[in-house]
């Protein structure tokens, strides 16, 4: 059984995260970056209705005509006309539609979330819940932009969601994705909960993916879009959670930081949870945690990807990520200030012997500590540049003996009692000679999980049978992990 967290832990994750820990460890000078928040002038709002009656008049010229149709080459032309005048005043435009309210950037236009009633309608259903056109969008951007909003909302969910559309269509200068709202959901069957929880996941991979062109090409992080993919993180961490665990297992090695992200936002979010369910709370967290590397989006692909051995200098270098990384959320406006302290301290270790140092010595946060056992649980059981992955059993056992030294004790206590000694998607050799995958933990017992067997103790393959170790009548338990590569298996096959 895990113990209860400390009276402690859970005094410090009542109290909302403050705002305070930043300044004193960013140093004063990145105050002078400090991008600017739009605050539209009276002008500019009141030119926001011509803005949306043209946006309006584009998409059903798109609806009705051929692309090349004078009309549509006429409607885009002329929402371009308008946008150009904010573009030429120094702005570019958020535009908000959620539920039956429309938004300027952060101004609410009341009147307008009257008239474009059937335009907000329209524009929520293909998931354009924010759309920022930014300085530099071209015709040619608007018009494919058109093209996507006006797509039947059935096609644009088959082709993935308008994450996808616009991912592919590579429109620079146009950010488009879906406002989500957080409600309790009723109990999810298995197949709803797995379904719900890859498309989360992959939105939020597909999140990473845009974070890291936006990064790489000096624009801001689109808030909106942040927030809407934690929220929904949390959604089935807290509903939907074992199929949500058992994603957090997917790994990629072209594509190491991005899953890596996704994977460390779940697993702290479900170690979070097992604390408290202060959505204050739990969205900081999760904000953090899919945002702590953003910093190594700043650094030298050739020196991130390096197969050798990397030299004193280029550690140095990589080790400013978390630097990086909080200066850059520090400076995003709108983002959750808090969510920055994750990110500057999740290599600080819970003996404070890690980087960035901090003088004088100050206890890394709750968040952070969480972040830091999910971080190293999921660096570990993935393949780098520079070593194998290991089994999830023994990434586990490297945890505990990490714990006091480099992660808080408590938490890898609970950690343990989240995933069990077996995490879902070991593989796993059973007392019987069986082979199976572990499915999901037992949260009453740390070595007998759920496991799908897929092979006799001859080693043929069988049709899958699922087994609860912990009621299971031959008595069978795990004797240890092996490894899936060496038996020619494809976990994600059998899940
Ligand atoms: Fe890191």
């Amino acid at each position: 059984m895990v113990e209860d967290p400390s009276a402690d832990i859970i005094r410090e994750a009542a109290g909302a995260l403050g705002d305070t820990t930043v300044q004193d460890v960013i140093q004063a000078d990145v105050g002078a970056k400090n991008a600017p928040t739009a605050v539209f002038s009276a002008k500019q709002v009141r030119r926001a209705r011509d803005l949306l009656a043209r946006l309006y008049a584009l998409r059903r010229a798109e609806r009705f005509y051929p692309q090349e149709h004078p009309a549509v080459v006429q409607a885009t032309e002329e929402f371009g006309a308008v946008l150009s005048q904010f573009h030429e005043e120094g702005v570019d435009v958020p535009l908000t539609f959620f539920e039956d309210e429309l938004l300027l950037g952060d101004q609410l236009l009341a009147e307008d979330s009257v008239l474009f009633d059937q335009l907000i309608r329209d524009m929520t259903a293909v998931g354009a819940g924010n759309v920022v056109f930014q300085r530099g969008v071209t015709l040619a951007e608007i018009k494919e932009f058109a093209r996507i909003i006006s797509t039947d909302p059935e096609i644009v969910a088959a082709q993935g969601g308008i994450g996808a559309m616009v991912t592919t269509a590579g429109l620079e200068h146009i950010i488009v994705s879906d406002v989500a709202v957080y409600h309790e959901q009723p109990k999810v069957s298995d197949v709803d909960g797995g379904r719900l929880a890859k498309e989360a996941y992959s939105n939020a991979l597909d999140l990473m993916r845009e974070l890291e062109r936006l990064i790489r090409t000096s624009q801001v992080i689109n808030v909106p879009r942040v927030k809407g993919t934690v929220r929904s993180l949390i959604e089935n961490v807290m509903n939907n959670r074992y199929a949500t665990l058992e994603l957090a297992g997917l790994k990629s090695f072209d594509e190491y930081t991005f899953y890596h992200s996704v994977n460390v936002a779940i697993l702290s979010l479900a170690l979070g949870s097992m604390i408290t369910h202060d959505y204050r709370f739990l969205s900081t967290l999760g904000t953090g945690a899919l945002l702590h590397d953003v910093g190594k989006m700043t650094i030298d692909l050739d020196i991130l990807n390096k197969p050798g051995p990397l030299t004193s200098e280029e550690w140095a270098y990589i080790r400013q990520h978390p630097i990086y990384g909080a200066e850059n959320t520090a400076l995003t406006p709108g983002l959750d200030k808090a969510a920055t302290v994750i990110v500057l301290e999740h290599h600080m270790r819970y003996d404070l012997t890690g980087y960035p140092q901090r003088t004088p010595p100050r206890r890394q946060h709750l968040a952070s500590r969480i972040v830091a056992v999910a971080d190293a649980y999921d660096a570990m059981t993935s393949r780098r540049t520079y070593s194998a992955a290991r089994p999830q059993d023994d990434a586990i056992l490297t945890l505990v003996k990490n714990a006091e030294s480099a992660l808080d004790p408590t938490l890898v206590r609970l950690f343990v009692g989240l995933m069990g000694l077996y995490p879902p998607r070991s593989v796993v050799l059973l007392s019987s000679g069986e082979t199976g995958i572990v499915v999901s933990p037992n949260p009453h017992s740390v070595s007998l999980p759920r496991v799908r067997v897929i092979a006799a103790a001859g080693g043929e393959m069988t049709a899958p049978v699922d087994i609860d170790l912990a009621e299971d009548d031959e008595g069978r338990t795990i004797v240890r992990c092996i490894d899936p590569a060496g038996l020619n298996v494809e976990v994600s096959d059998f899940l």
